[in-house]
């Protein structure tokens, strides 16, 4: 299985700035061995920017990801998305059930798993983020909120053929602050979440098809630590993937890790 690095860019950039962060990214990594590399890059643009980041990255190894997507294919839902739209953005990734969307836009997992069934139907890879708020944790809660969302997320869904189930973990009280858990604390609900899989699906399944991935307060100076876990699949990138250098700059060394 691959190890992911995906870059979130939230609402962060305009259709420019988009587009000069893609080219930067692209030629900063794109020549530097990223064929060879076992890490898959995967840019996550607003939906405004998809057509210009894909064009962007046109050619390379570099993949495009969505940060969120309606589960009906079409229909009177004003100011949704659709996945067929995804689809002819060439998106092959999506991000579902962001805590940001969980907390202001009061995404239930009900609609988490409806996000993630509509992804499967077009064979758009889910990146499906759960994980805890501070007080669910300090009050001892955090294995039972974050296994709580993946069950509640995956109820009767399977990755078929090729298709990849990401699930990303990411503590919601270590977003943005530049300061990440600790490699350990994150490795054993990763643990958990692999456990969890199995539960549901075949080892093969998991073995081949899902991955387990680590986000809030990534960069190229934890990064390493926390991509020389087993468990840790990768990692879902926000502040530091918004500036060309540091990214790439964390690229490498995640790449250097995984090959480790
Ligand atoms: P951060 O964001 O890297 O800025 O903490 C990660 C995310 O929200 O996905």
């Amino acid at each position: 299985m691959e190890i992911f690095a995906i870059a979130n860019w939230k609402m962060q950039l305009n259709e420019a700035e988009s587009m000069s962060l893609a080219k930067e990214v692209v030629r900063l990594w794109a020549g530097q061995g990223a064929e060879v590399s076992e890490l898959k890059v995967v840019l996550c643009p607003s939906h405004v920017s998809l057509n210009e980041v894909s064009e962007a990255i046109h050619g390379t190894p570099i993949e495009l990801g969505a940060q969120d997507v309606f589960w009906e294919d079409r229909g009177a839902f004003t100011g949704e998305v659709s996945p067929v739209t995804l689809k002819e953005r060439g998106c092959r990734y999506c991000i579902v059930g962001h805590s940001e969307r969980r907390q202001y836009l009061s995404e239930t997992d009900e609609m988490v798993r409806h996000k993630v069934a509509a992804l499967m139907r077009h064979d758009i890879n889910p990146v499906l983020c759960v994980g805890e708020t501070f007080e669910e944790r300090e009050a001892g809660r955090r294995d039972a909120v974050v296994i709580g969302q993946v069950r509640a997320a995956l109820e009767d869904i399977r990755p078929v053929g090729n298709q990849r189930l990401i699930i990303a973990y990411e503590p919601r009280w270590v977003i943005g602050t530049g300061t990440a858990v600790q490699p350990d604390d994150a490795a054993s609900m990763h643990y958990l979440i692999n456990e969890t899989l199995r539960e549901l699906y075949p080892e093969d399944v998991v073995e081949r098809q899902c991955a387990v991935i680590y986000g809030g307060s990534v960069d190229s100076g934890n990064v390493k630590d926390f991509i020389a876990s087993p468990v840790i699949q990768g990692v879902l990138v926000g502040g530091a993937a918004l500036k060309a250098a540091e990214f790439v700059r964390m690229l490498e060394v995640a790449a250097d890790a995984s090959r480790a």
